[in-house]
């Protein structure tokens, strides 16, 4: 006998929707159809409601140092941005220390995610390719951990990793099972452009994005996928933001190479001109790889519509305005990239996507979760609303409508970039393991209830599934 019974719905999932019960036993979904018996469960009336699968948002950065400074959003704030927008289980990114092992990395994430109140996986983000640490990478997928990334941007910090060591990575990933994930744009080219900005007394935040041309991009795209490609391994490209490095990703799948690519919800709201804002305000929409002109969001689409794009991650990185993106005012290389999108990834996606006529609402619940799931080796426990899968539910209202302001975020920022944008569509009420977390603006979770998910990455079956 089912403890709840979600009853009266339309359930939407990656393949369709139609009308159907979902009964809870537990954490866990017990059976999905129409009619269910109800004797004795608990049930909750969502007729009228789409019921989907909890989102994952397999690229978030909470409490993480980064650009002299760490990231405003703590496990405790970033958990109730995550649950106000429908997510239900985030893949944040560790870091390695310069002198640390991956597994201290992965330690010590795990003691700040204590607090999480969503469930969480963790990646690792590998900062020094020492040969302890080579050693080290085939032990990630005991712990749990199914994903490294390599950073080939970011010169002169200590994510920058040369090619030497992106392609001993893959090769060492290919042999132990493991995703690799790539921030793609040249990072000797930046820095250059950076140099010669800098030198002509170029330091304002639109800068940014002029010295990270679209080229640089593509370039490192194709240069990552080709390295993946003699390495024989998977990759993941994330915050895939213009047409030229989709068109990498395009000719690899074209090829029948194995690669997935992520794109986020600021390249659908945002723009280059966002950068020009006076008065430093362009400081907070400075993330890499930058805004970039509208004219490349029909490939955007295209890309999501065709599969070459397979998921929307938030890169959900936020810095305050004051004393955060302000370390950057006379200098536009010291302003911490990134910004918030945790919240807002799924109601922009149904805003801009689905009732912008560009995408299904089983595309949405596939990039938002389904593919999220087997992107980042969730298959079976996450991502679906089937028997055996936790009970992660969102009863989602396509109607609702908020205009974005600082005060009805749930994050921690003293601003918000989507100050003033109207966003419809939102969850009503949201679900983790059968469990109420958030109801009608309150996060009803508590802070410790999240749960760490081990994850395996599984070559053949999301290659197929997913392409
Ligand atoms: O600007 C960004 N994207 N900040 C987060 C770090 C990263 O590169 O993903
Ligand atoms: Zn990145
Ligand atoms: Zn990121």
């Amino acid at each position: 006998m089912a403890d709840k019974l979600f009853a009266g719905g339309t359930v939407v999932t990656a393949e369709g929707s139609f009308r159907a019960d979902v009964a809870v036993t537990g954490e866990t979904i017990e059976a999905v159809g129409l009619d269910l018996p109800r004797d004795g469960a608990d049930v909750i009336d969502v007729s009228g409601a789409r019921v989907m699968p909890g989102f994952i948002d397999g690229h978030t950065h909470l409490d993480m140092p980064f650009g002299g400074t760490m990231t405003a959003d703590d496990w405790n704030t970033g958990s109730a941005a995550a649950l106000a927008g429908g997510t239900t289980t985030i893949v944040d990114f560790s870091l390695q220390n310069v002198d640390g092992t991956l597994t201290g990395a992965v330690e010590e994430w795990q003691g700040k995610a204590e607090s999480a109140r969503m469930d969480y996986g963790l990646h690792v983000a590998i900062t020094n390719l020492t040969e302890d640490v080579k050693r080290e990478l085939p032990s990630l997928p005991a712990l749990g951990v199914a994903t490294v990334k390599i950073f080939m941007a970011y010169k002169g910090t200590p994510l920058y990793t040369e090619d030497d060591d992106l392609f001993e990575a893959m090769q060492i990933a290919r042999e132990c099972g493991l995703l690799v994930l790539v921030h793609a744009e040249n990072g000797d080219a930046i820095a250059k452009l950076q140099e010669q900005a800098l030198a002509r007394g170029d330091t304002s935040p639109k800068w940014h994005g002029l010295t990270r041309p679209e080229a640089v991009e593509a370039e490192a795209t194709n240069r990552a996928i080709r390295l993946a490609e003699v390495a024989g391994c998977p990759l993941l490209v994330v915050h895939v933001s213009c047409a030229a490095a989709l068109e990498e990703v395009r000719r690899a799948h074209a090829r029948g190479s194995t690669i997935y690519a992520e794109t986020c919800p600021q390249y659908f709201v945002f723009e280059y001109a966002d950068l020009e804002r006076p008065n430093f305000e362009g400081a907070k929409y400075v993330c890499s790889p930058p805004m970039r002109d509208p004219s490349n969001r029909p490939a955007l689409w295209r890309g999501l519509q065709a599969g070459d794009l397979q998921i929307f991650g938030s890169d959900h990185c936020s810095f305050n305005f004051h004393g955060q993106k302000e370390l950057g005012r006379d200098d536009f290389t010291a302003i911490p990239n990134g910004l918030p999108g945790l919240e807002e990834r799924p109601a922009v996606l149904w805003t801009e996507g689905v009732r912008g006529g560009h995408i299904s609402e089983q595309l949405f619940v596939a990039v938002l979760s389904t593919n999220q799931a087997r992107v980042h080796g969730m298959v079976g426990r996450k991502g679906a609303i089937v028997p055996g899968n936790d009970a992660d539910l969102v009863v989602w209202d396509p109607d609702m409508t908020i205009t974005a302001t600082q005060s009805n975020r749930h994050n921690r920022l003293d601003h918000t970039p989507y100050e003033g944008k109207t966003l419809i569509g939102g969850p009503s009420e949201v679900y983790i393991r059968g469990a109420l977390a958030y109801r009608d603006g309150e996060v009803l979770a508590e802070a410790g209830s999240g749960r760490f998910i081990e994850r395996a990455f599984r070559r053949a079956a999301p290659a197929a599934a997913v392409r």
